[in-house]
């Protein structure tokens, strides 16, 4: 077979909480002025309690509701595929599968967190998100999902990515959103950069702070993560624990388990119903590996400390590997992987030797993308390549040793307005960063 599909009534009715499965529990964000854990009553400034409480939850598993089911059926379950033609292209013995969250109407993974926070602000009385957004992925994700509970949007873009990705925002408007490059004139933390050089290139870090000022400095408003934190991992898990299910009905178990990272959270969503089994002793031998850009290689070359969230300093202090919150990467075409920091459950996980990971430049990445697209058909998105470029690898190491690794990899979204960096590639213009 080369599609494993499930119905409707087969899309995960709770979400996997892989908190009470760590071997020891993360390090409690703190706050930055008294270095003492931080009180729930600041992060109830950005968050709305449940998000809150889904953060630090200690229940293996946690009940989607009804709401956020109904909409996850407009796409979910998404299919999972076997790779065969690029299994032959390679001529390797390895059986390479891939989870296809390219399916949803925003093109990603995204949407699986987006409805479920929309849905949880919507409750909690919330009139209005901000957010920021770097490839754009996680912007129309959230301006998708806000339409279905009625909640207003405005999204702070990177700028380089405004620039290079003008469909993707036409999109987020389509789906009723406001769009504003970033740094912006609109806030202190905007002002900061935009008033030095009006053409900033930007950073998530740098949008991520003017989202979070709007929202403590307007009562209707939240702030909204696509990324990093425990209750979007938490909601990622959707991807595993479908695709645990087909590859039962495949009647394998995967060797190795590859996802590309910015934040984390599509890795993790994939990854972490595997690693529960790892955590429990059942599949030690399990590799997993999380990708990264050589651009911006946080788990690879950062430091494991306390550092912000955002550029200005305006969240918590988080436990995490770290490039430095003050870090702007170069603008590569990846820029949904462009995050200085990376979420707390995978930098754990790393720091004890649960995961590993892997750095490529972008001339291998965007090689292996097109490999893809040759062989598979579908163009996937360029952060997803880099699980890709992971993938061949470890076939192509397989058709040395004549292993017959399974391997099962994230098609965390696809390329469709990503062409320009393609187009970059094909003409042999696209920097080798
Ligand atoms: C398609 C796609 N894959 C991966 C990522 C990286 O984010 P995360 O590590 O949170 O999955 C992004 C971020 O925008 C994305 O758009």
């Amino acid at each position: 077979m080369r599609r494993y599909t499930l119905p409707e009534t087969e899309i995960p009715k709770k979400w996997l909480n892989i908190l009470p499965l760590l071997p020891e529990p993360l390090d409690p964000p703190l706050d930055p002025e008294t270095r003492e854990p931080v009180s729930p009553d600041k992060l109830l400034a950005i968050f709305p309690e449940p998000l809150v409480e889904q953060e630090v939850s200690d229940k293996e598993w946690v009940d989607i509701p009804e709401e956020v089911l109904n909409v996850y059926s407009l796409w979910r379950p998404t299919p999972l595929h076997r790779a065969k033609n690029l299994e032959e292209y390679l001529g390797t013995p390895a059986k390479i599968f891939y989870k296809n969250e390219s399916v949803s109407p925003p093109g990603s993974h995204k949407p699986n967190t987006a409805v479920a926070q929309a849905y949880y602000n919507r409750i909690s009385g919330v009139k209005r998100l901000t957010t920021e957004t770097g490839a754009g992925q996680w912007g129309s994700a959230l301006s998708f999902a806000t339409q279905f509970f009625g909640l207003e949007c405005r999204v702070y873009m990177v700028r380089v990515s405004y620039n290079q990705k003008p469909y993707r925002r036409v999109l987020m408007e389509t789906w009723g959103a406001e769009v504003v490059p970033s740094p912006s004139p609109n806030t202190e933390a905007g002002r900061r950069f935009y008033e030095k050089d009006s053409e900033h290139p930007g950073s998530l870090g740098i949008a991520i702070s003017e989202a979070i000022e709007e929202a403590v400095t307007r009562e209707d408003t939240k702030y909204s993560l696509g990324s990093v934190l425990n209750h979007v991992l938490l909601h990622q898990t959707v991807i595993g624990l479908e695709a645990k299910r087909q590859m039962e009905e495949a009647g394998l178990y995967p060797d190795v388990v590859i996802g590309a990272v910015g934040g984390g959270s599509n890795f993790a969503g994939l990854s972490l119903p595997f690693i529960a089994d790892k955590l429990r002793g059942e599949r030690p031998d399990l590799e997993v590996i999380a990708v990264e850009p050589t651009a911006c290689p946080t788990l690879t070359k950062g430091e494991y400390r306390y550092d912000f969230g955002d550029t200005v300093g305006l969240t918590p202090l988080i436990k995490m590997y770290t490039l430095g919150h003050e870090f702007v990467p170069p603008p590569i075409h990846a820029g949904g992987l462009r995050y200085h920091g990376d979420a707390p459950i995978v930098c754990k996980l790393y720091d004890l030797g649960y995961i590993s990971a892997v750095a490529y430049s972008q001339r291998k990445v965007f090689e292996a993308a097109l490999m893809f697209a040759r062989t598979e058909g579908i163009v996937p998105a360029p952060e997803s390549a880099h699980a890709i470029r992971k993938a061949i690898d470890v076939a192509l190491e397989c058709r040395e040793t004549g292993e017959e690794k399974v391997i099962l990899f994230n098609l965390s979204g696809h390329g469709y307005f990503d062409l320009s960096a393609y187009e970059r590639y094909l003409k042999g213009e696209l920097e080798d960063t």
